[in-house]
């Protein structure tokens, strides 16, 4: 094994992560977190064993294959690795990693966060509050859609849809369904607090509030198209925590103008980080900057789950989080 691997962390981590990135790897860090192009990222395959990129980095085919590539793996710092040509990955014989389980809990909880903001108005009551609107408390002022008993209906039941599941049906009581093309056992469906629909249909009809959890693949690309969100009920909320090309955002915002549905809470955009400039004049929306992960703990513990990643494969042992 080379004693001290060179890997190259493309954006700027938790500084917990750079002292072990730098105990274990000649190190190359980002201090300044500037994004980098294409090219660069060639270097970084060209000069280094390792690469340790983040869910913003596009490592397309062209990137992957550059001539002279030098590194064997990329350790994604993410769940998500749309960002990651995996079949030309796989072609080239490179490993891929990610970094499941540990940003589970507070992903789960951030789309818990946008169910609640939407459904009782909350980034709207915080901008009505700040703007000095506020004339006082009356019996009908910004009333909202209550949560507590509703039916969630979960697209995709992986890791983090499970986590919303528990913390909504034993935290407010709410009956939860879901759709995956991949189900679980009935044991796991019920420790959820889940039942199973035969289809994304059949959840979209019957949901208040519908809380994507499907990855970003060719097939789950507009999954929530116009003729989805019609299938919506008009009081229902779109909540998409996953990713951004899930939704056609074009199809959504047509759909929250014309109030075929009630509002949306997005933490992920089609096109980050732009944001339909429709969406943001809309009131009934909510809107974050990706934030599912974002918390220290969490993202110290991304940053040292690929830093592990990286360790076991330069000691020649399996990787634990192995994409391809
Ligand atoms: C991921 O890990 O895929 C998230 O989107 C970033 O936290």
């Amino acid at each position: 094994m080379n004693p001290r691997p060179r890997i190259v962390i493309t954006r700027k981590i938790p500084a917990a992560c750079e002292v072990e990135a730098q105990t274990h790897f000649d190190a190359v860090l980002n201090p300044d977190d500037r994004p980098l192009n294409a090219e660069q990222l060639k270097e970084a395959l060209r000069s280094a064993d390792g690469l340790l990129p983040t869910v913003t980095d596009k490592i397309d085919a062209d990137v992957l294959g550059v001539a002279g590539r030098r590194a064997q793996i990329v350790a994604n710092f993410g769940v998500g690795f749309n960002n990651i040509d995996v079949q030309a990955a796989k072609g080239l014989g490179i490993t891929v990693t990610n970094t499941p389980d540990v940003l589970t809990d507070d992903t789960a909880d951030l789309a818990v966060t946008l169910l609640l903001m939407v459904a009782r108005r909350a980034a709207e009551g915080d901008r009505h509050v700040r703007g000095g609107h506020w004339t006082g408390w009356r019996p009908t002022h910004m009333l909202g859609a209550r949560v507590s008993g509703k039916t969630l209906g979960l697209i995709g039941f992986g890791r983090i849809a499970k986590a919303v599941a528990r913390r909504m049906h034993h935290g407010f009581g709410m009956r939860v369904i879901f759709s995956d093309p991949f189900p679980p056992t009935p044991e796991e469906a019920r420790a959820a607090g889940a039942e199973p629909r035969a289809s994304v249909e059949a959840v979209l009809a019957e949901a208040d509030f519908v809380s994507l959890h499907c990855p970003a693949t060719p097939e789950t690309r507009h999954l929530m198209d116009a003729t989805r969100l019609s299938l919506m009920q008009r009081s229902a909320f779109l909540i998409n925590s996953a990713r951004g090309d899930v939704v056609d955002e074009a199809a959504l915002v047509a759909a929250l103008k014309a109030g075929t549905i009630a509002g949306a809470g997005l933490d992920v955009f089609e096109r980050e980080p732009q944001v339909t400039a429709d969406l943001l004049t809309l009131e009934n929306v909510v809107l974050l900057p990706h934030l599912g992960s974002a918390t220290m703990e969490t993202r110290v513990a991304m940053g040292l789950r690929a830093l592990e990643n990286l360790r076991l494969f330069f000691a020649g042992q399996p990787v634990r989080d192995r994409v391809v």
